[in-house]
């Protein structure tokens, strides 16, 4: 199967319905005082994914980036100590590690006693749904201790695909869509998350 091609369609919703023995979220969840929005899951998720948050190689082609954050309560404020962050992503070429043993650019980390949490990725490619390319994207999966499950994605400034996105384009993912910033004197580039869960 061509993963460029993969069409997101109601066949592989189901797929992933599969994997959690979950529905997909509501529209209306997540629409608190600062509780991050959710997104759809996709068809590429795969659990046990290995614990780190360096998802670099040196055959990895691509723009390193620092993706960080923290996570916070519903509260707003409070962060959440051992959150677990799984993210997972294409590469600049636009696929998916479906099946391999290395499970690239995919990972998990736990957020410290502050709510941090931090992975050294590369920025994503696209690639195409149906005749569309979707926007650069990094899936997110939160889960922690007496919150919510968060299935979500980040966007990226700028990118022209957002506008055309089924997903990207909606209201409640406009504080999903991150800059990319110089956040330091060395030239890194920076894209920060903060993420808000809400109580279960
Ligand atoms: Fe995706």
């Amino acid at each position: 199967m061509n993963r460029k091609k993969f069409l997101i369609n109601s066949s592989l919703a189901a797929f992933s319905v599969s994997i959690f023995g979950k529905v997909q979220p509501k529209e209306n969840d997540f629409v608190g005082d600062c509780e991050t929005t959710n997104d759809i899951l996709g068809p590429f998720y795969r659990p046990e994914v290995p614990e780190r948050n360096d998802l670099t190689s040196n055959h990895l082609e691509g723009t390193i980036i620092e993706l960080k954050g923290k996570v916070f309560g519903s509260d707003c404020v409070t962060p959440l100590n051992h959150a677990k962050v799984e993210i997972w992503h294409c590469n600049t070429e636009g696929e998916y590690d479906n099946d391999s043993e290395g499970f690239h650019q995919r990972g998990k980390w736990y957020s410290d006693k502050d709510g941090l949490y931090s992975f050294k990725t590369i920025l994503p490619g696209k690639y195409l749904n149906g005749g569309k390319f979707r926007p650069a994207h990094i899936h997110f999966r939160v889960t922690a201790k007496g919150s919510q499950e968060l299935i979500s994605q980040i966007y990226f400034h700028g990118d022209p695909h957002i506008t055309n996105d089924p997903w990207a384009s909606k209201k409640k993912a406009v504080h999903r869509i991150l800059p990319i910033s110089l956040e330091d004197t060395k030239g890194n580039l920076v894209v920060v998350f903060d993420i808000y869960l809400k109580d279960k």
